[in-house]
């Protein structure tokens, strides 16, 4: 036990002997039974090391108050590097900074400007303690890789988990020691705009993504100096808005909660993850910003995690719009008291922290274990040991925007394109085709394919669809480009940060489609680049209309009349209503926003150099009526009807997708045979053997995702009809079959039961191997007592 160690660290009363007895203490051992901070919160003793814990105490134990708020406290700024501008507000965070009284900043990036903020703090204030530099750094940093949602398409945990460590490679080259991601907010619903930025409607597969991405950032040591601190956000059922509509209330009921949105977190929690970021909607009436039974019962004391829980951007001082606090002293009671370690920009904690102390509201163990959470992954990244460290000059001029981060991101935006549908095989196209006509408002855009949440990408830096292309075809090739149509109507300069400005769209300059539709009449098949602005997904990008916007579509009614080998070349960052798109163009190729690398990645697929492998994460739908869609729904009473209408579905769609969650063409054909169980019975503590045979059955080498699914068919709970609880990427040979075999087991089977409880029920499952969700492959077994 440490107590006696912490007397002696109480009686510490100087900073110089502070910072002897921190030295002192990195070489010490000490013995097992150690529990972090005060006792106030038990932590397993696995995720935490005990030195590090000593020194945490130790410095805790020489702080004032007012040093210890003054770490809950996380500013922005694009902090002037050469000293304090003249706002007054950035006057206010320069003396706050020199007192000592700031724990992190968000959105200063660069080490010139890093290195100054921190001297600040490191040349003025008392204890010296370093600040934490965190920026939403979600696919990538300058090089830039696919939107989230994208790259979660190529359901390829190794390349995912490449891309996240590039981006941290790239951020700490940068002087920056904290991402905002990943997003592993479960989401079903395409009209909310932050669908682009988790992976999906799936909770097997979110947390499988979210994990790879984690340990991408994370490294195996988070005092490396090219790996920052990853955050699990946003906690918790922020994507499930209701109506879709972002910041909007969550009606989820407990169950819900616990086996579709939380084992995600459950598993970034395991994982390490250094800090979590609550979020802006009210669950069941609760802001989960102040939501004791989530952040301390279960995530903190529950699950012994002992990282920071980040408030969501001024989400502590929203609880007053929600109704639930009467002012920010209010707010900040709540928060502080429910878990919400650092508040990020709601200036509520600095406020009033203080007066709450000495009103006995908030208790001084709540406050050391808020400030002993900040001063752990301080200690983590090794900023007490150097404030520095990451402020490295010749590391940011070489290691950011590499060839070889290039590379990489061309190989991650190839794999993670989908083709949803190849009638006549019009792709792949010969590089020697005579003539091509690359069309749409997206064919030449070197900005929208960065997608939302780019970090430092550069503006209209992105490959565009029309370079790649270029590059790739013959010098005998013969390329038609037109525009056809503007997008949108700028709504901001050239260059200019588009992130909080809405868009216009363009709606009656048609004058360019006559000219498309020359180019359309002279090529053998036409490329047609449409979709999304990158900034028509993100945050505060909600729509009731997930179609093609502005004039698109007229675009693509004007060249089927005249070519009908269109290959729709989408761009976007939600599902879409392609019902329209797909009764007209054989060929659709979803390329959501792929990043820096995106026109040449494109091109490796149109071309064949690479055969698409791309799976949905997410259920493309017939009409956004169906929205919220996903595949693993519930059977509900009346699941089909004869003739009559009294059953569960609609008069004027269907009631499942048009291009469903997993669904992914190939260049050649996979056959699947021979499923196999090992056991059709077994106990809940046995497990099954699944095993499958996959035949390519085409001429081209080509990978596939195998995806395992389950139903529970008679529950303590209604299940769901189909739940994905495998997968596995594989390259098959041309002619070549390969077995694929996958454990059923506890873990697979259980749930979060009536009895509030983790559980395997015994009786009937259901079992599918197969290419998408609606794999037909089945077979049973049972779970006996
Ligand atoms: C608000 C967003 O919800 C969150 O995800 C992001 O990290 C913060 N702003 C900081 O930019």
């Amino acid at each position: 036990m440490i107590n006696t160690k912490k007397t002696f660290l109480f009686a510490v009363v100087s900073v110089k002997a502070a910072v002897i007895l921190l030295v002192t203490c990195a070489t010490v051992d000490f013995d097992t039974s150690v529990e972090a901070n005060s006792g106030f919160i038990k932590h397993t003793t696995s995720l935490i090391d005990k030195r590090i814990e000593l020194k945490v105490d130790s410095v805790l134990a020489l702080m004032t108050i007012d040093e210890k708020i003054g770490q809950l406290v996380q500013y922005s700024g694009k902090w002037n590097a050469t000293g304090p501008s003249t706002s007054e507000r950035d006057q206010y965070k320069y003396n706050k900074l020199k007192k000592g009284e700031v724990g992190s900043m968000l959105n200063v990036a660069s080490v010139a400007s890093i290195r100054e903020t921190q001297r600040i703090v490191m040349e003025n204030s008392r204890l010296k303690i370093p600040l934490i530099f965190a920026y939403d750094v979600i696919h990538g940093y300058k090089t830039i890789f696919p939107i989230p949602l994208g790259e979660s398409a190529s359901w390829d945990l190794d390349i995912i988990e490449q891309s996240a460590a590039i981006a941290a490679k790239e951020a700490s080259a940068s002087g920056l020691n904290w991402t905002f991601a990943p997003m592993i907010d479960v989401s079903r619903d395409a009209r909310w705009g932050r669908v682009m930025e988790g992976s999906g409607e799936d909770t097997y597969l979110t947390t499988k993504i979210g994990v790879a991405r984690i340990k991408g950032f994370q490294g195996d040591d988070l005092s490396a100096t090219h790996t920052i601190a990853a955050c699990a956000k946003h906690f918790a059922g922020y994507g499930f808005g209701e109506a879709g509509r972002d910041y909007n209330t969550v009606n989820i009921g407990e169950y819900e909660l616990h086996n579709t949105i939380l084992p995600p977190f459950k598993a970034a929690a395991e994982a390490g993850v250094a800090t979590f970021m609550n979020a802006f909607n009210d669950i069941d009436g609760i802001p989960a910003t102040g939501h004791r039974h989530l952040q301390r019962d279960l995530l903190k004391n529950e699950w012994n995690w002992p990282g920071l829980m980040v408030s969501d951007w001024g989400s502590i001082g929203e609880m007053i719009a929600h109704g639930y606090a009467k002012d920010l002293k209010h707010a900040s009671e709540i928060a502080i008291n429910a878990g919400s370690d650092m508040d990020m920009e709601s200036y509520a904690y600095e406020a009033s922290l203080k007066t709450l102390i000495e009103g006995g509201k908030v208790s001084i163990d709540v406050i050391n274990d808020a400030v002993s959470r900040v001063l752990r992954i301080k200690f983590q990244l090794g900023l007490f040991d150097d404030p520095y460290k990451y402020c490295d000059t010749e590391r940011e001029k070489t290691e950011i925007y590499s060839k070889e981060n290039l590379e990489i991101a061309r190989d991650v935006a190839k794999k993670s394109i989908v083709l949803l549908k190849n009638d006549n095989q019009v792709l792949p196209l010969s590089k020697d085709i005579k003539s091509i006509a690359v069309i749409g408002p997206l064919a030449d855009d070197k900005n929208a394919p960065l997608g939302n949440w780019r970090a430092e990408g550069d503006y209209n830096s992105a490959v565009s669809l029309l370079e790649g292309v270029k590059q790739a075809v013959s010098k005998s090739t013969t390329i038609h480009y037109e525009k056809g149509i503007e997008l949108t109507v700028p709504t901001v300069k050239p260059g200019e940060n588009q992130f909080l400005i809405p868009l216009e769209f363009n709606t009656t300059d048609r004058l360019g489609i006559k000219k498309a539709v020359e180019a359309a009449k002279k090529a053998e098949v036409v490329l047609l680049a449409i979709g999304e602005d990158a900034y028509q997904t993100g945050e505060g990008r909600s729509q009731v209309d997930i179609g093609f916007k502005g004039l698109q579509l007229e675009l693509l009614e004007a060249i089927q009349k005249v070519n009908k080998n269109i290959v729709i070349v989408l761009m976007n960052g939600r599902p879409m209503d392609l019902t329209r798109a797909s009764e007209v163009a054989p060929t659709i190729l979803e390329c959501w926003h792929l990043g820096s690398e995106s026109g040449n990645a494109i091109a490796d697929v149109i071309f064949g150099d690479y055969n698409p492998s791309g799976k949905l994460p997410v259920s493309f739908p017939h009409h956004v009526g169906q929205e919220p869609l996903y595949y693993n729904q519930k059977n509900t009473g009346r699941p089909h009807g004869l003739k009559q209408v009294t059953y569960s579905a609609y008069r004027d769609a269907p009631r499942f997708a048009l291009y469903p969650f997993g669904h992914g063409l190939s260049y050649t054909t996979f056959k699947y045979d021979n499923l196999t169980l090992d056991k059709t019975e077994i106990k809940a503590t046995d497990s099954i053997n699944v095993s499958v045979s996959i035949t390519n059955a085409g001429d081209t080498d080509g990978e596939e995702v195998v995806q395992l699914y389950i139903r529970d068919l008679v529950g303590s709970l209604v299940r769901p009809i189909k739940e994905l609880k495998g997968f596995k990427k594989l390259m098959i040979k041309a002619g070549e079959t390969k077995t694929v075999t996958f454990t059923i087991n506890a873990e697979t089977l259980q749930f979060y039961t009536a009895n509030k409880k983790w559980e395997v029920e015994p009786g009937a499952f259901e079992v599918w191997v197969g290419g998408s969700s609606v794999a037909t492959l089945q077979k049973g077994f049972s779970v006996v007592e």
